[in-house]
């Protein structure tokens, strides 16, 4: 009897679990953005999530949630109920963030679900507006001479500023003084009130300083010129050898998020990506949109695992780690 009726408990469990998800969403859905608002990463955010919602019926809410170069919220996500209202938005930071972090409380690759990529991001190299050099020759001759006076702001360990920022010094062989942010939003704030000297960063937050001439501009991080720049020089043509650094940013949730709602998920991605307003959002900011071939779950951890196995080596021979 008592076996019986813990059967039939079951079964109205599983119906209601089934029910819940064939519902899916009743409520606003969470998505979580490991740096400060008005950044890089935001703007994707927010320019997916504002599509999304109109695919999902439901409102997507981007909570940002700071520290550490993303590695807080990536935990907080690995972490979060897989009940289809928490989503993360991350970038090459769930790669390289296991070669920087001695201690991680997530595994990048098993703590969570993968839902999609979506767009892929070129970086700039900035400076001061009154920085004293005018031109990547200048700047690099004043960087051999005055490495210990100069600054290079970052959004943490794990952010792709930081990445860039790391990549650069090594190229040139210099080494300057990091100052970190939560995100390169407040990062760029100091770097136009003149309190940071440098900064790698985005086009989909520099683009529109760049345009008005609030900062100095040596160049952009891809192997070929873009067309959102067109007359920028890239650093690996003015003499940085292969240097490249490309964002992409995926989208995951926690382990156990169930299937159809990843799938929904998926496909209001896929739906957002061929809107017109992102197309020309992304677009307007330098951020192309990536192809079918990196919208599918396995793709996403293919492509991190592959991320995961070329940063490693490349960080490690920096020696920069944290606790
Ligand atoms: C941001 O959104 O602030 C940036 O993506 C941080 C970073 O440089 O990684």
């Amino acid at each position: 009897m008592r076996k019986r009726s813990l059967v039939a408990l079951l079964a109205v469990g599983s119906a209601a679990f089934a029910q819940a998800q064939s519902n899916w969403p009743t409520r606003p859905i969470t998505l979580v953005v490991p740096f400060a608002a008005g950044g890089p990463t935001d703007v994707v955010a927010r320019t997916l999530g504002a599509s999304m919602q109109k695919t999902l019926g439901q409102s997507i809410l981007v909570e940002n949630k700071l520290g550490a170069g993303g590695t807080i919220a990536a935990a907080y996500v690995a972490k979060a109920a897989p009940d289809g209202y928490t989503f993360f938005i991350h970038h090459n930071g769930m790669a390289t963030s296991p070669a920087l972090y001695r201690k991680l409380s997530f595994d990048p690759l098993n703590d969570f679900e993968f839902v999609s990529q979506a767009v892929e991001v070129p970086m700039t190299l900035l400076a001061r507006k009154d920085f004293p050099a005018n031109n990547f020759t200048e700047l690099l001759a004043y960087l051999k001479a005055n490495q210990d006076k100069v600054n290079l702001a970052n959004a943490g360990l794990g952010a792709v500023s930081q990445l860039c920022g790391m990549m650069f010094q090594r190229a040139v062989g210099v080494q300057l003084t990091e100052v970190p942010f939560s995100g390169t939003a407040p990062a760029m704030n100091a770097l136009l009130g003149g309190q940071v000297d440098l900064l790698c960063d985005q086009t989909t937050q520099t683009v529109p300083y760049i345009n008005a001439n609030r900062v100095k501009f040596f160049g952009v991080t891809t192997a070929k010129r873009i067309k959102v720049l067109p007359n920028a020089p890239t650093l690996a043509e003015q003499g940085l050898k292969d240097f490249e650094v490309v964002v992409w940013h995926g989208i995951y949730a926690p382990k156990g998020t169930p299937r159809p709602i990843l799938e929904k998920v998926n496909a209001a991605v896929r739906t957002a990506l061929k809107d017109p307003d992102v197309v020309k959002r992304m677009d307007d900011l330098g951020a192309e949109i990536v192809g079918e071939n990196k919208l599918t779950p396995d793709s996403l951890h293919v492509w991190l695992k592959s991320e995961i196995d070329r940063w490693g080596p490349i960080i490690k021979a920096g020696g920069k780690f944290a606790d």
